[in-house]
């Protein structure tokens, strides 16, 4: 049996951004980069299809299904052909993925569904309960995997800096990224590592997000938004249904947190301002979070760069 470290991501870095404290900071406020770029496939997405296989290995099963619009399969593609087992991930027909490529590299078996990112969801879950394959996807029977996961760059941030930042800043589409990372923090709080947990910031696109949309409406829960617009750069955020909105949700009213939408040309704007001040390279929609530190105080404030960025 493959112990976790085998499948292991990468204890990804915490970096210091001088020129953006230049730039934008307050008093002696420090800004950081958690960059989860340098990932085996280029995203945060590998901590959580990692553990998935992990688990889907410790329950028998050889075949792992998602819905997914890139970056989550190309993972669970990549660590499920580590260890010998299948991945079928289904992709929304429309889609023209930038990641198509390395889906087929890592040996994934698609399947084309038409409709939207949530029918591609709707279509894995129950090829999963027909089949008896693992599901991997959001806000299905294994969603606590995702939190558990993304919980571990919580752990990782606090160990460095030694004390809990004041804010993290995240991008957001299903808001389980955010989540998890939050529920990490108040575990180290509840085991008395950290006296209090960061402001979390969401930042997503201005092209319809349900977790963040119902968020800035005063919402207790997520509803879906009735339309949205997907683009070349808004992809990993734009939602229409956020499958672990209520979580998200929950994350930023808790830790007193907020939340901002970009649009396009600014997440394209800070991704080149990234690679030309500090020399990493990131995603437009992972970039966008820089856009937070404009409302944000004095304080150590942490980025969560969730992508390097793929060149066409
Ligand atoms: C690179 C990247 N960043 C951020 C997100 C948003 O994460 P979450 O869906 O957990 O909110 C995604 C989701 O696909 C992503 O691929």
């Amino acid at each position: 049996m493959l112990v976790r470290q085998e499948l292991s991501y990468y204890r990804t870095p915490l970096l210091r951004l001088p020129s953006l404290e230049r730039l934008f900071a307050r008093g002696d406020s420090k800004i950081y980069a958690k960059y989860e770029g340098v990932n085996p496939t280029g995203t945060h997405k590998d901590r959580a299809a990692a553990l998935h296989v992990q688990r889907a290995l410790e329950g028998g099963f050889r075949v792992l299904t998602a819905g997914t619009c890139g970056n989550f399969g190309v993972s669970l593609a990549y660590y499920s052909r580590m260890v010998g087992a299948k991945a079928v991930i289904f992709v929304p027909r429309r889609y023209t993925l930038e990641r198509m490529a390395d889906l087929r590299r890592y040996g994934a078996q698609l399947v084309f569904v038409d409709g939207s990112y949530e029918d591609a969801v709707e279509k894995s879950v129950r090829a999963a309960s027909d089949n008896g394959w693992y599901d991997a996807n959001p806000g299905s029977s294994n969603t606590s995997v995702n939190f558990e996961a993304y919980s571990a760059l919580a752990y990782e941030i606090a160990w460095e800096l030694g004390d809990p930042p004041t804010t993290v800043a995240l991008p957001v589409g299903n808001g389980t990224t955010l989540a998890g990372v939050h529920m990490g923090f108040k575990r180290l709080k509840d085991l008395g590592y950290i006296e209090s947990v960061p402001r979390m910031i969401g930042v997503t696109t201005v092209h319809g997000n349900s977790a963040i949309d119902s968020f800035l409406s005063g919402r207790d829960s997520a509803v879906p938004t009735p339309s949205v617009k997907e683009t070349k750069y808004n992809e990993p955020l734009v939602s229409m249904i956020s499958f672990d909105g209520d979580a998200a949700l929950r994350a930023l009213r808790e830790s007193g947190g907020g939340a901002l939408r970009v649009p396009d040309r600014v997440m394209l704007g800070h991704s080149r301002l990234l690679r030309e001040l500090e020399g990493i390279d990131v995603l437009p929609a992972s970039a966008s979070v820089v856009e937070a530190l404009r409302s944000l105080d004095g304080g150590t404030h942490v980025l969560v760069f969730t992508s390097r960025w793929h060149l066409p």
